[in-house]
């Protein structure tokens, strides 16, 4: 596997694969790779010629300088992973590399970025927008893997993708989970054992929303949930049940045909996200 910190020098390598007329698969990560990331990696395995993995804790999405400093780096560990997956080569640039003036790129994301995660991260998917246009730039991939774990970023990269005509295909991916169903997250390395147990709550409480959809009244369950996290001492920063391509809040489970639950909540002082598909 090879391993490039230059934009010159993995554009090189790479052209001399398109030449070879080689598809390229790529997987775009901030690293601290678990079970949901290398999930990404064998689905570009299979349907591409070579997988491309970019590892870069990316400054200008972070709207908290906290969990910047905080945020897991086992660069190590992630290099060997993606060793075993067959991964042919793996981007892990500098800031300087990738922001060599300061980022002053504005997206217009119309109501996308305004709710849910964008209410309550100010310019977060400004700055996953710009750093995910400038990776495509580099790599050129043909088609590009992304989690519905982070369902709303996958909606801004696909608009992104059609407001810019980039060639690239998008490829969404399911969420893996773990056994207790607590979505794999590079942020539960910073739960506590028992914070963990704890974290099992949020899907527990999307099974039964899911479960209960389309009969219970939307506020009566939005009520149910907020009841259940105040119980159990969890902060609940939001829960909505919104279109799933609008990202509109919905009222009334009537007329609505694509629908999505998406939550976050606060583990002790980890924040963590979760969402599940009502209605598609
Ligand atoms: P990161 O959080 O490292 O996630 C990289 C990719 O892995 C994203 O597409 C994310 O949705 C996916 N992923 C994370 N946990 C997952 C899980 N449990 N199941 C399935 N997929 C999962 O998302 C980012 O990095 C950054 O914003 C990035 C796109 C790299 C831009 O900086």
């Amino acid at each position: 596997m090879e391993l490039f910190k230059t934009i010159k020098e993995i554009r090189e390598y790479l052209k001399a694969k398109k030449d070879e007329d080689l598809t390229i698969g790529f997987v775009p990560t901030m690293g601290a790779l678990h079970e949901g990331h290398l999930s990404l990696f064998r689905e570009a395995k299979e349907e591409n010629d070579i997988v491309v993995g970019s590892i870069f804790v990316n400054p200008t999405q972070f709207n908290n300088q906290d969990d910047l400093a905080r945020y897991p780096r086992t660069f190590e560990e992630d290099i060997k992973k993606l060793e075993e997956e067959g991964c042919a080569a793996v981007f892990h640039p500098s800031a300087e590399e990738m922001y060599p003036v300061p980022d002053t790129t504005k997206f217009d994301f119309g109501n996308l970025d305004k709710v849910l995660e964008g209410e309550h991260r100010p310019g977060h998917f400004n700055g996953v927008a710009s750093v995910v246009k400038k990776l495509f730039e580099i790599v050129k991939p043909d088609r590009s893997y992304f989690g519905l774990k982070d369902f709303q970023q996958l909606l801004i990269i696909h608009k992104m993708i059609k407001d810019f005509n980039l060639p690239v295909e998008l490829v969404p991916c399911p969420i893996v989970r773990e056994k207790n169903g607590l979505a794999m997250s590079s942020r539960n390395e910073l739960l506590t054992k028992a914070e963990r147990k704890q974290a099992s709550l949020i899907y527990k409480t999307l099974k039964f929303v899911k479960v209960q959809s389309g009969f219970q009244p939307i506020h009566e369950l939005k009520n149910y949930v907020n009841r259940e996290f105040k119980r159990k001492n969890m902060k609940l920063e939001y829960f909505e049940i919104v279109d799933m391509y609008t990202l509109e809040p919905l009222t009334t489970w009537i007329g609505s045909k694509t629908v999505i639950a998406c939550i976050a909540v606060y583990v002790g002082n980890v924040r963590l996200i979760d969402n599940i598909i009502l209605f598609s």
